[in-house]
């Protein structure tokens, strides 16, 4: 297989040009990623934007594609398939990254072709992506080879059984908003401290960015790191406090499941 598989992507929004941002970032040339829109107003922004090649019309913009991503969301995947069925050849992968979605709503539109489901998020942008990977049932090795080459250029790739993907959608693929939104508020609670928007900025980015790098880059769990910067009866101590009280990992485990069954619920709706 080719070292840069070439790609289409279909269906440009955040994540369609989180990914193709992350493939040309990572190496890939602009004529190695076909864009698919449905909009002209956003074809002549992206193709100003990237370069890459953009079409209006999915069959243009897969033909002779080695991987088919489809970043519709999931209510348009149904008549997207309707599409693509006369479209996709042989020997073509198609990644999905459609939020509850499943190989078998897509394998039943469009036959026995190798389809991968795949969950990344738009950290993908910058590299910094995680993905979690399901192979459909008519996917051989290669296809999943492809999807890890084209998921992996973005970030870290894992496959796994295709029913955790909706734990992953809602763990990671929604995952970057529960930090963004920890970052408006800590900023926030910094200014009523005193601290000027700049200031109060830069050191909430720079804690979040901090912060994960220690997480990643050494082997200790995440209680040992709180461990590590909480002294007895010290600020941290009355922090924490404060947010167990308020049931922090209770709000936090209730807002996976909603997103998780959120996920399932939209699937059903492509599926029928
Ligand atoms: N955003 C994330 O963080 C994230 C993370 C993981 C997975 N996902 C998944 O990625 C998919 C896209 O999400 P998103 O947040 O990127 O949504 P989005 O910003 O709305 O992007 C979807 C894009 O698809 C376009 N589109 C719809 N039907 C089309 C068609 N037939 N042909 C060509 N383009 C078409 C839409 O065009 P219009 O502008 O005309 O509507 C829109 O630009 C979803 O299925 C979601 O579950 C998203």
């Amino acid at each position: 297989m080719n070292e840069r598989p070439t790609v289409a992507v279909v269906g440009v929004g955040a994540m369609g040009e989180a990914l193709a941002s992350g493939l040309l970032a990572a190496g890939w040339l602009p004529d190695e990623i076909a864009l698919c829109v449905r909009r002209m107003e956003r074809a002549d922004e992206l193709a100003h934007r990237t370069g890459c090649p953009v079409f209006d019309d999915p069959a243009e913009a897969i033909k002779g594609r080695d991987a088919v991503v489809v970043a519709v969301k999931p209510r348009d995947v149904d008549s997207l398939l309707k599409d693509l069925a006369p479209a996709v050849e042989d020997g073509q992968t198609v990644i999905s990254v459609a939020a509850g979605v499943t190989t078998a709503t897509y394998e039943a539109a469009l036959g026995a072709i190798a389809v991968v489901r795949a969950m990344p998020n738009t950290p993908a942008l910058v590299g910094e992506g995680v993905t979690g990977l399901a192979a459909g049932s008519h996917a051989p090795v290669a296809s999943l080879d492809l999807a890890r080459k084209v998921l992996g250029a973005v970030g870290a790739v894992r496959f796994m059984d295709e029913r955790l993907l909706d734990a992953v959608t809602a763990v990671s693929g929604t995952g970057p908003a529960y930090v963004f939104l920890l970052a408006e508020a800590l900023t926030e609670a910094a200014m009523r401290e005193g601290m000027p928007y700049d200031i109060a900025e830069q050191f909430v980015h720079q804690t979040i960015r901090g912060a994960g790098h220690l997480l990643t880059g050494t082997s200790r769990t995440p209680a040992q790191l709180r461990y590590q910067v909480t002294s007895p009866g010290g600020t941290t101590a009355a922090a924490v406090h404060v947010l167990e009280e308020h049931g922090f990992r209770a709000l936090v485990e209730d807002a996976v499941r909603a997103a998780a069954e959120r996920a399932r619920e939209l699937g059903e709706g492509a599926g029928s």
